[in-house]
């Protein structure tokens, strides 16, 4: 995977994402990250990338002189014969759920265009941009933050990413559930013990009981899951017993 993230501020994506589980995967090239300063692009003497808004209104807008040559100097650089999605982040985008995480991993190319101030011109915007996309109903003042956290979800998704490809798999959404509690040494913290069963080397009871524990949880916590949640009759029971009484 080649990720490109069109910036003002390549520096805060650079530091954000070179450490922990993301660092690792680019020192081992399994990912690359470039990080493309808007503002080396301008052809404005003295070096703005903003102006004010067409009809007046609060704020300063991002010009698409610089966003529009940025975009094609990383066209210029990515051979394959295909257009990379260009992911615009924006609150007025798509929410970004585990479902697109998994959907953006199989392309082999993602250029992220972070906005700031009131937003970027409309007109580079439509030429450019193929998906909008937003990591939740608030608003950040850039868009570097949700690049990251795309980018951080996009990649567990790959292979060799993680240590073990089946913790991407058992962990919370991937079945419609959260996860089950985990538990590690000491057996016995502040009084507190672990759930037996999880002591007991017997797997089908561990299993068992750990998928109760996700659907408990999901009940509890999350109920809005359970509508695409796949559950057997005997699960569905469950539910009417730990479900909060609305
Ligand atoms: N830019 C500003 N707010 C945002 C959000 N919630 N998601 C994505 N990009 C944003």
């Amino acid at each position: 995977m080649k990720y490109y993230v069109m910036t003002l501020f390549p520096e805060m994506v650079r530091q954000g994402l070179n450490t922990s589980i993301i660092g690792r995967a680019i020192n081992r090239g399994l990912l690359s990250l470039e990080c493309m300063d808007i503002r080396a692009y301008t052809t404005e003497k003295h070096g703005h990338v903003d102006d004010y808004p067409y009809g007046g209104g609060a704020g300063m807008v991002m010009q698409a002189q610089p966003v529009y040559d940025c975009y094609q100097d990383i066209c210029r650089r990515t051979e394959s014969a295909k257009k990379p999605r260009v992911i615009y982040l924006t609150p007025q985008g798509k929410t970004f759920e585990q479902k697109m995480a998994v959907e953006f991993a199989e392309e082999e190319t993602l250029i992220f265009l972070c906005g700031h101030y009131e937003g970027i011109d409309e007109r580079v915007l439509e030429m450019i941009v193929t998906d909008n996309v937003s990591i939740g109903d608030y608003v950040l003042t850039g868009g570097e933050l949700a690049a990251m956290v795309m980018i951080d979800s996009i990649s567990r998704n790959i292979s060799g990413v993680l240590n073990n490809d089946i913790s991407a798999e058992t962990e919370s959404f991937s079945d419609g559930l959260l996860e089950y509690p985990q538990y590690t040494r000491p057996e016995v913290f502040m009084e507190k013990r672990v759930p037996e069963v999880l002591l007991s080397g017997h797997h089908a009871n561990i299993r068992q009981w750990r998928r109760e524990q996700s659907i408990k949880r999901t009940c509890e916590r999350r109920p809005d899951l359970l509508d695409k949640a796949v559950l057997d009759k005997k699960e569905l029971e469950l539910c009417k017993k730990y479900l909060p009484i609305s």
